[in-house]
């Protein structure tokens, strides 16, 4: 079988038969490592940031990383130590900013069910600002501001009710989402965020979506957005800051998503025709920083032909990748060495161990593999790692961070026993 192409992902190459994270022969990282094995590339992670920072260059831009995406401690150093900031979920997200070493005034702190525990934490720390997602939040978030003396800085997610086009459970925008309030209550809303004690209005936000391929949807949302802005700022309420979310696709398969920095030069030249170039601009992007960045490296464990269908049963499996079980996403399928190609390769749907017929990585592949040898998983730097679970009492994989020809452990497997920390047994 020919070398497979890995579109998007200049990083991670073949080298005659050998797949190589930058200068780094994956096969011998494995063989230290072990397998399942998360393999991340720096240096891809600075271009895909770099791509962000071509678009905004002489403009007033904060870039937030989403660090849902995937919120390892070592790369969120390597995205806090280039200047970002980060878009939390949650008070753990929260305290692993703080772990490694982010700038906690560049934190911005979305989401729909804020506990007061983590307003709390958040003021406390002194984030930059919470991206309320409901009016009952700004209530709440005023009270408790108002307990500890403090004004919290805020702006609101208001939905734009734009499709983005792409896969429902990652669509966010539109209505009936549960996610930001409805563009047409947004200037009711800001009007009462306006008059309450506790807060101190800074900017406003909108998330349409995830692995968005098209700039059409951006476009769109950014009119909307502008619209209420004149609306609010008309009504005497200062935005300091537009927020446009995250949401940029990458290529998984033959998906074709604008680059960033072209991206941004057709929304910045919306942004100047209507006269808002000079605003502070903030962005959330998660997978179009680290989602091809990363690759995951699995040891085929057993081929098991059968009448209508062929297995290739790896030892990855759904807690280790769940974004195909959980969004029938795909993700490319190559092998790490290919020394002695065949001449063809065989239909097979490769598989995890966890007893779940979901359980399923790749479907319908062509693959010229037998049990011991590895394969990469791609794309996998996103949604992956920061989603993995323990089912099946799985300890979860190792992660590797790769610069030029040094490769750091960044996270060490699981072991059982760390699987089950913190359990008590009956007396
Ligand atoms: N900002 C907000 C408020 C978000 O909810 C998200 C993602 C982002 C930014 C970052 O979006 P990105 O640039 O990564 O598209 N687990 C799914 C994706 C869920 C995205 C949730 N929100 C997947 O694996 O496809």
């Amino acid at each position: 079988m020919p070398l497979p192409v890995l579109p998007g992902h200049p990083h991670f190459s073949y080298q005659g038969n050998a797949l190589f994270a930058e200068a780094m022969r994956v096969s011998e990282l494995a063989a230290t490592y072990g397998t399942p094995l998360f393999i991340y590339s720096k240096a891809a992670m600075l271009s895909a940031l770099a791509a962000y920072q071509r678009g905004f260059e002489g403009r007033d831009a904060q870039i937030c990383y989403a660090m849902k995406a995937n919120s390892s401690l070592a790369v969120l150093q390597v995205f806090a130590r280039a200047g970002c900031g980060f878009d939390i979920v949650s008070g753990g997200e929260l305290e692993r900013v703080q772990a490694a070493g982010g700038d906690v005034r560049k934190v911005i702190f979305s989401g729909v069910g804020k506990t007061r525990a983590e307003m709390r934490q958040a003021l406390a720390a002194g984030i930059g600002c919470f991206n309320v997602e409901s009016e009952a939040e700004l209530d709440v978030l005023s009270g408790v501001a108002l307990e500890m003396k403090l004004r919290a800085p805020v702006s609101i997610r208001v939905n734009p009710n734009v499709d983005p086009k792409t896969h429902p459970y990652i669509s966010t925008g539109l209505k009936g989402s549960k996610f930001g309030v409805a563009h047409e209550d947004a200037l009711r809303i800001y009007q009462h965020a306006a008059s309450l004690q506790g807060l101190k209005v800074v900017g406003i936000d909108c998330h349409i979506g995830s692995q968005i391929t098209e700039a059409t949807p951006y476009l769109d949302a950014m009119d909307r957005m502008l619209d209420l802005v004149a609306a609010i700022e008309a009504a005497g309420i200062t935005l300091a800051h537009i927020d446009f979310g995250g949401g940029l696709g990458i290529n998984y398969n033959d998906d074709t998503p604008p680059e960033a920095d072209a991206l941004w030069r057709q929304l910045l030249a919306k942004l100047d025709a209507r006269g808002y170039g000079g605003r502070k601009l903030m962005i959330e992007p998660g997978r179009s920083l680290v989602g091809n960045a990363g690759i995951c490296i699995t040891e085929v464990l057993y081929l098991k032909p059968g009448e209508q269908k062929n297995f290739c049963i790896i030892d990855a499996a759904m807690n280790d990748l769940p974004r195909p079980a959980m969004y029938q996403a795909f993700h490319a399928i190559v092998p790490v060495e290919a020394l002695a190609p065949k001449a063809e390769g065989v239909v097979y749907d490769v598989v995890g161990p966890v007893c779940e017929s979901g359980d399923w990585i790749g479907r319908d592949r062509v693959l010229d593999v037998a049990p011991g040898d590895q394969l990469a998983v791609m794309s996998a730097g996103a949604y992956c790692m920061s989603m993995a679970s323990n089912y099946n009492t799985r300890g979860r994989a190792a992660e590797l961070l790769v610069d030029g020809d040094v490769a750091r452990l960044i996270r060490e497997r699981e072991s059982a026993a760390d699987t089950f920390r913190g359990e008590l047994l009956l007396p």
